[in-house]
């Protein structure tokens, strides 16, 4: 692997690929010093042109427990403010000589002009409304630890399904991996076509969580929307929230999940977040093992024995 775009890129076999070499990741970072040498040399840029945290620190965390020498780019305090084109930015970036580049951007299809400026391998961290590949590798990466497998599991998402990168990418990757997909969203947040979406739409939450093995609530994404597309956040939380009367209702061993940063109280009461079918934070943790063999995949050397310390 070299770029990593969208899902639609890797295969469910090479997904998967990724997940058994996180899980060699997942062993180093139990380690009293949680670091390899795997990618000693190489340089990786973090250039986040929208804000993050979880995405943001854990390509952070992943890149310095496989020893890459990491540069955080900031936009805000960069020359793009005084008025450099995002090319010139990148390509100045490039000539710098950097090994990988992991790329957050709000428009659609930038990571994939990048690659078109640079040597470096580009990982997307998230563009626009297209494609979030890390998130839904490690949505699958928890998913699979809490039930073993994707096969034959009934997957519900909910939500702002519209305007979400995560839904996009979650649907092909759990589609690829067995799972059966299906959607339950007010129509002003569903997208206006659905074809070509493995998936099905169900008419309510209360029914389509009736035999969900993963129910995963998604973030209502104000900063996208145009116009209000909904009527009231209460109104919302009603009809698609997860109150404790539904969580109530879930099968015993089904996972709650949120990509995050998350609203409390509208997608998910807050009661409902003590719960231990709950994996969000599961998520979080699942983020710098497959971060690490995204990194690994792109930049790494080929082959590398994880048992392997950092010499003293
Ligand atoms: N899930 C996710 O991408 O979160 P951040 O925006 O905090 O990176």
């Amino acid at each position: 692997m070299r770029h990593l775009l969208s899902i639609e890129d890797l295969s469910g076999e090479e997904m998967q690929d990724l997940l058994r070499l996180a899980k060699s990741f997942e062993t180093v970072q139990q380690r009293p010093v949680p670091k390899v040498p795997a990618l000693r040399g190489k340089t990786v840029v973090l250039a986040f042109f929208e804000d993050s945290t979880r995405t943001r620190t854990s390509f952070d965390l992943a890149a310095r427990r496989l020893s890459a020498d990491l540069v955080n780019f900031s936009a805000s305090s960069s020359s793009l403010k005084k008025g450099e084109s995002l090319r010139d930015t990148i390509e100045t970036i490039n000539a710098m000589g950097i090994d990988g580049l992991v790329i957050r951007h709000g428009s659609s299809g930038v990571p994939k002009q990048i690659t078109q400026w640079t040597d470096a391998a580009v990982i997307n961290a998230g563009d626009g409304w297209h494609q979030h590949p890390t998130q839904a590798l490690l949505d699958a990466y928890t998913i699979q630890n809490r039930l073993g497998t994707l096969e034959n599991k009934s997957i519900v998402l909910c939500g702002d399904i519209k305007h979400s990168r995560v839904a996009r990418s979650d649907v092909q990757a759990f589609n690829k991996l067995g799972a059966s997909v299906s959607l339950v969203a007010p129509r002003t947040l569903l997208p206006v076509s659905l074809e070509g979406w493995p998936v099905r739409v169900e008419p309510s939450l209360d029914q389509a969580i009736e035999n969900a093995d993963v129910l995963y609530m998604l973030r209502i994404q104000h900063e996208r929307m145009g116009q209000s597309l909904l009527p009231s956040v209460r109104e919302y939380r009603r009809g698609y929230g997860l109150t404790a009367e539904r969580a109530g209702r879930l099968g015993p061993a089904c996972i709650i999940m949120h990509p995050g940063p998350m609203n409390r109280g509208v997608e998910i009461d807050a009661a409902v977040l003590e719960d231990e079918r709950v994996a969000v934070l599961d998520q979080v943790t699942a983020g710098v093992s497959v971060r690490m063999a995204v990194l690994f995949a792109s930049i790494g050397p080929g082959s590398f024995d994880v048992s392997q310390e950092l010499p003293t």
